[in-house]
């Protein structure tokens, strides 16, 4: 006997937001409800969940019906025993290990800044990231919100002259290039052999949709064969044009909802917020198939 999802996705935003309602999320998924997700992200890019309530193994195993988990390698600045949350998780909150907020000059904080900057979730890594999922346990009064551009209708946008310009262009991305940007250079050199870059194609073919989007994030800062500021200029120039209003959704915050995006065809980036008061949002990710490129292309 076949069966129906009880998940229903209302479309809101400039049309690539669902959201899901009829599903809690703290209980396993059937099979047909796995699929209804999994449909719906391809159609949308991102799926918002509200009202959900959840623990971390209840994360956890949501995330886990849908994919791989990325694997577990340090990203932040946070030593293996100042993390707060088991180390699955990308501990996105503006607190300490005892649950204090981070104060102004901390460099773990000034790192964090970084997600400010339109992004998509690792990648600096060689196989970048398929679905983030992050799930809040507490906001602010104010500010805070995490913003989406939807890089299929960027790329859609883009007239014949530029789409033959990056077709074939290759980036290098690390967390050091988005860092400079705001100033943040103080790596120690373990830190900088950890983030040395990778590369990523500029423009890439969805998995499953078979549509191309172009493949922008602040990680990247050059781009090979290219002059640094020329390539720089040109991937400026890129991510103003795909980050137009048109292209973007604001998503407001509240306790318990869970966003899941599909960073092969969207960037992101955080608002800000008062820093001395505690946003804990927490994010699993998923590891998508294979690396964009060859990392031998360099
Ligand atoms: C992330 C991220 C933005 C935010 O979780 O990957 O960039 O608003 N978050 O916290
Ligand atoms: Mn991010």
């Amino acid at each position: 006997m076949s069966k129906m999802s009880s998940l229903q996705i209302k479309q809101v935003g400039p049309g690539f937001v669902g959201e899901v309602s009829g599903l809690d999320i703290s209980k396993p998924l059937t099979p047909v409800d796995v699929a209804a997700i999994s449909a719906g992200m391809d159609a949308q890019a991102v799926l918002v969940f509200r009202g959900q309530n959840l623990t971390n193994d209840q994360q956890l195993a949501f995330t886990n019906a849908l994919g791989h988990l990325e694997d577990v390698v340090a990203t932040s600045l946070r030593a293996a025993d100042d993390n707060r949350l088991p180390a699955v998780f990308a501990d996105v909150s503006n607190l300490d290990k005892d649950n204090k907020t981070f104060a102004l000059d901390d460099r773990r904080r000034l790192f964090a800044i970084g997600n400010r900057l339109w992004h998509s979730d690792s990648s600096f890594k060689v196989i970048p990231a398929r679905y983030s999922l992050l799930y809040s346990h507490s906001v602010t009064s104010r500010g805070g919100n995490t913003e989406f551009a939807n890089m299929r209708m960027a790329y859609d946008a883009f007239d014949q002259e530029t789409k033959d310009l990056v077709e074939d262009l290759v980036c290098e991305h690390s967390q050091i290039f988005s860092r400079q940007k705001l100033g943040f250079t103080d790596f120690s050199p373990e830190e900088r052999e950890r983030f040395k870059p990778v590369l990523q194609r500029l423009v890439r073919t969805h998995p499953s949709t078979g549509k191309k989007s172009i493949y922008l994030s602040s990680h990247a800062g050059t781009i090979l064969d290219w002059p640094t500021p020329e390539a720089r200029a040109l991937l400026l120039d890129l991510i103003e044009h795909a980050t137009q209003r048109e292209f973007t959704y604001a998503h407001q915050w509240q306790v318990g909802d869970l966003v899941m995006w599909d960073n092969q065809q969207t960037m992101h980036r955080s608002r800000p917020y008062p820093h001395n008061e505690a946003r804990d949002m927490r994010r699993t990710t998923l590891a998508g198939a294979a690396p964009t490129v060859d990392q031998q292309s360099a």
